[in-house]
Parts: structure tokens; C-alpha cells; sequence
């Protein structure tokens, strides 16, 4: 069987790009983007492209290629079912803040919701894809709801899960270190993972292309994230150590990185790690094991969660100490609210947790970030509030010119390692700020002897 129309339920950071690649490399393949959000997809159509809503280098031009062609971004989510073949399921899957499993299992709910809406509509025999991130054995549900609602017509359902990491996500589609597809061991289930190996092996190499069953698909994205997410775990809290004993944490890293066992990539020691996949995930293989009974496998993976809440808390504490133990009333400046650079996505960012605790200690935070909106931030602390904090949006202000977020500052906190910060004028910063003036770097990119000959008192991570 060959794909000739696609639908993707769910134009967010995994769906947006990825469809937008598969459609500008597969140029005979129509792919409809839907979302429930209509401000989302109509950001998607903006005759500006540079106005899509997901930041990503290189993805306005991908869009721009296919957009209009055999790309399509809209609201009919009805209609893309019922003329796909295959249908990709791309919504999200956040953390249950309710009921049984709340603050670890994922929230199902939409997918469910998806499941039934293609149930309901299909007519004819259709591939379901899951891209989201989802629990093990989570087709298992899917593949019921799609059986027993349905008006009949077949479905295989098939894993296939994202691997892109924001801020790199064209080149990471455009050259894959693997795509991994995952079906049933029926002859059916064979045929449909053909079908989607065949949309990839239009750019990708076929030995990049590995095919298993569907649990260890679903299993494999959980544990490849709980890996990469236990490695800056791992560092960070070698940084604290290093701390204390005078060893430089980037020098440990480059030493244990030539160790071609080890390799030299996710070690860099950071204010902690986030974004919308390594604790939700974590959270989720914890809470599956726990659900199977395995308390030492769920104990062992909760602790990289652990010392990644100790590694945000202990660089806002930091802050407070060397300010002679007291916020109260002072300015922070925060450059960097994203959770990683070359993104405007700032789902789990540090950057929240570590603002949570100064606006306890009644600082007032003065945040500038290259790509994430005034908007986006306030909502992440109405976010926090659901969470349980008493603080709220007062207390931060946004700004759009670094400088004048800097200016009066008592401190600056680097939470995002965004390249333009290396290139400020930090002379001009200093001289604007109120003296003693300190930089916490928390993602250790700036020159250090270069900000204490300006003046500066600085303090990196692990050092
Ligand atoms: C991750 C996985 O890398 C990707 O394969 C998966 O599909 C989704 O989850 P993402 O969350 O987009 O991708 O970004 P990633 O580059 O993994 O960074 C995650 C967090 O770890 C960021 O906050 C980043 O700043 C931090 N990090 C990463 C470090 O603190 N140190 C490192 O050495 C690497
Ligand atoms: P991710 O990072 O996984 O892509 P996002 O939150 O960025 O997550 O995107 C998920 C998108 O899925 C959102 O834009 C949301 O509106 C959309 N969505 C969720 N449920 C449905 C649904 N039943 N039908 C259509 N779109 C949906």
C-alpha cells in the first residue's frame, strides 16, 4: 500500500514540523495539519511566515515550500480524517493534575478524545499513527476504542515515536539517527509499517530505519528520554561537588566526554533540565513501574527527577545567599526564559521554577528572552498557580531590550544559554546596574575572567 494522504491531529512543536518536512520531502503525499485551536492555525496560515507559531531555525522555509501545495493547516478535523489513509495522532499528553496517578501519569484524555472522533468518522480502513509520547501499552487502548466505536472499517495502529529535540528539530527530521516504527507481527500490522517505512525512506536511508514491535516502541522513546535526561541529572549533580572541592565541572565533563564509552554529548552541567518530555516522561516510566509493583526500577528513576528539582532550587537559593540573604524588593534580571536556546517553547523551563522561589522572597523579576512572548510567560506563572504556588504575575515584568532589563538590576540570572548574550556589552550592562553587580550564569556560557575584570562578581554552575 502507498500513502497518498495524511492527516496529523495536532499542529503543536512535534506535529507542526514534522508534517511540515514529510510533506516538502514527499512532494506527492497531501498532508493536512488539524488542530482544535483555531488562533494555532491560523498563526500556521499567516501569509508572514515568520509569524508560524513554533520557533524553529530553518522551519519558516520548509513551510513556505510546501504551504499551499500539498501542505494544509486547518480547523476541519472531520474532513482531514475521513480523506487520510494514515492518520498521525499528535496531541499532547500532559501530566494528570488530577485523580489517580496525579503529578505522574500521563493525562490520556486526549488522545482518547482523538480515538473517538476517528472512530466516529471513519469510513473507510485507516493506519493510526502515535507520535505523541505516550505510556507503554498505551496502543492497547487506542487500538480498543477504535474497535468498538467504529463503524466497522479496519485500523492497524502503529508507534512511531519523536525523536527531534526543539531548537534542532528540521535538521534532526531532515537527518535522523534513527526513525523507529513499531506495528503489529501480523501480516496486516507488517503491511502498515511497510506503508509508513516507505513515507521515510524518501529521504532517509533504510538502515536508519528500525522496526519493532508496538510496546517496544512505545518503551524505547520513554527510555531513550530517561536516559539523556539521567545524563544532565548525572553532571549536575557533579557540579554541586565541584563546587566544593575546586574542581571546574566543564573540565570534568571534557575529561569523562573523551571516553568514547561515555561520548561527549548531554553533559553540560545547567540550572536543570526542561521542556514538555524529560519529566513528564521520567514521571511516567516511575509510574508505570510503580504500577507493575517495581519500587526499586521506579525509585532509581525518580531520583533524576529529584536532583533536577534540587539543581533549580539550589541556584535560586544560591541567588538569595550571595545577595546577603535578601531579595525583598530587589530587581533580578533573567536572560532567558526558554528552556533550551532556539526555541519559544518554555513548557517546564528552569526559568519558572527558579522565578517561583525569588517571587516568594519578594524579589522582582525583570525577564527579557530573544523569542518567547510577554503572554507566554505570565501564563507559566497562572501555571504555577495551578500547581499550588501563591505567587502570580506581579512581580514580573517583561521586557523586549535586554539593556533596560538590565538596568538597576542587583543581579543577573542567565537561564537560557541563547548565543546573542555572549555578545552584550557587558561594560554597558555594569555600568547600569546597582553595585556590588553579580551574574549567576546558569548555563555556563559567559566569559567569566572577562565579566570580573569589567567588575562584575560572578557565579557559574559547578565552579
Ligand atoms: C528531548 C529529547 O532530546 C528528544 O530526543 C525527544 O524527542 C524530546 O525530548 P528536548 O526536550 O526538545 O528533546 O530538548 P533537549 O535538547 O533534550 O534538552 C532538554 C533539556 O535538557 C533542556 O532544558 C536543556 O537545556 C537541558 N540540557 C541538555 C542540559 O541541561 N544539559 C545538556 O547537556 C543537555
Ligand atoms: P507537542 O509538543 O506534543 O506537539 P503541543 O501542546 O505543542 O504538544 O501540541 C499539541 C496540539 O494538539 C495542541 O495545539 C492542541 O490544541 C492539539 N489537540 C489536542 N487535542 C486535540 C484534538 N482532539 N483534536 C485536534 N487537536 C487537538
Amino acid at each position: 500500500m502507498k500513502v497518498k494522504n495524511i492527516c496529523c491531529i495536532g499542529a503543536g512543536y512535534v506535529g507542526g514540523p514534522t508534517m511540515s518536512v514529510i510533506a516538502y520531502k514527499c512532494p506527492d503525499i497531501k498532508v493536512n495539519i488539524v488542530d482544535l485551536n483555531a488562533e494555532r492555525i491560523a498563526a500556521w496560515n499567516d501569509e508572514d511566515v515568520n509569524n508560524i507559531p513554533v520557533y524553529e531555525p530553518g522551519l519558516s522555509d520548509i513551510v513556505a515550500a510546501a504551504r499551499g501545495k500539498n501542505l494544509f493547516f486547518s480547523t476541519d478535523v472531520e474532513k482531514a480524517i475521513e480523506e487520510a489513509d494514515m492518520i498521525f495522532i499528535s496531541v499532547n499528553t500532559p501530566t494528570k493534575t488530577y485523580g489517580v496517578g496525579k503529578g505522574m501519569a500521563a493525562d490520556l484524555k486526549y488522545i482518547e478524545l482523538c480515538a473517538r472522533q476517528i472512530a466516529a468518522v471513519a469510513k473507510s480502513d485507516k493506519i493510526v499513527v502515535e507520535k505523541s509520547t505516550l505510556p507503554v501499552r498505551t496502543a492497547e487502548a487506542v487500538k480498543n476504542i477504535l474497535e468498538n466505536t467504529g463503524n466497522g472499517v479496519k485500523f492497524q495502529i502503529l508507534s512511531n515515536p519523536e525523536f527531534l529535540a526543539e531548537g534542532t528539530a528540521v535538521d534532526d527530521l531532515l537527518n535522523p539517527d534513527r526513525v523507529l516504527v513499531g506495528g503489529d507481527t501480523t501480516p496486516e500490522g507488517q503491511e502498515a509499517m511497510n506503508a509508513l517505512v516507505e513515507v521515510y525512506a524518501n529521504w532517509i536511508p533504510k538502515d536508519r530505519i528500525l522496526t519493532t514491535n508496538v510496546w517496544s516502541s512505545e518503551l524505547s522513546k520513554l527510555t531513550a528520554n530517561a536516559f539523556l535526561a539521567q545524563r544532565v541529572s548525572s553532571i549536575n549533580a557533579i557540579s554541586e561537588l565541584c563546587e566544593r572541592t575546586g574542581a571546574d565541572v566543564n573540565e570534568v565533563a571534557r575529561a569523562i566526554g573523551t571516553d568514547s564509552r561515555i561520548g561527549p554529548k548531554f553533559l553540560k552541567a545547567s540550572v536543570g533540565f526542561g521542556g514538555s518530555c524529560f519529566q513528564k516522561d521520567i514521571l511516567n516510566l516511575v509510574y508505570i513501574a510503580r504500577t507493575y509493583g517495581l519500587t526499586e526500577v521506579a525509585d532509581y528513576w525518580e531520583q533524576v527527577i529529584i536532583m533536577n528539582d534540587h539543581q533549580k532550587r539550589r541556584f535560586a537559593s544560591n541567588i538569595v545567599k550571595t545577595l546577603y540573604n535578601t531579595v525583598s524588593g530587589k530587581k533580578i534580571a533573567f536572560l532567558g526564559w526558554a528552556f533550551k536556546k532556539d526555541t519559544n517553547d518554555t513548557r517546564e523551563s528552569a526559568a519558572i521554577y527558579v522565578a517561583d522561589d525569588l517571587l516568594n522572597e519578594q524579589a522582582g523579576i525583570a525577564v527579557y528572552d530573544p523569542k518567547v512572548e510577554e503572554e507566554a510567560i505570565y501564563r507559566d506563572m497562572d501555571y504555577l498557580a495551578t500547581r499550588g504556588s501563591s505567587v502570580n504575575r506581579k512581580g514580573i515584568t517583561v521586557y523586549t531590550d535586554p539593556y533596560e532589563a538590565c538596568r538597576d538590576a542587583h543581579a543577573i540570572a542567565i537561564l537560557t544559554e541563547w548565543d546573542e548574550f555572549k555578545g552584550y556589552d557587558w561594560q554597558r550592562i555594569y555600568d547600569n546596574m546597582k553595585k556590588p553587580a553579580f551574574v549567576f550564569d546558569g548555563r555556563n556560557i559567559l566569559d567569566s575572567d572577562q565579566l570580573q575584570k569589567i567588575g562584575f562578581i560572578v557565579s557559574s554552575i559547578g565552579k
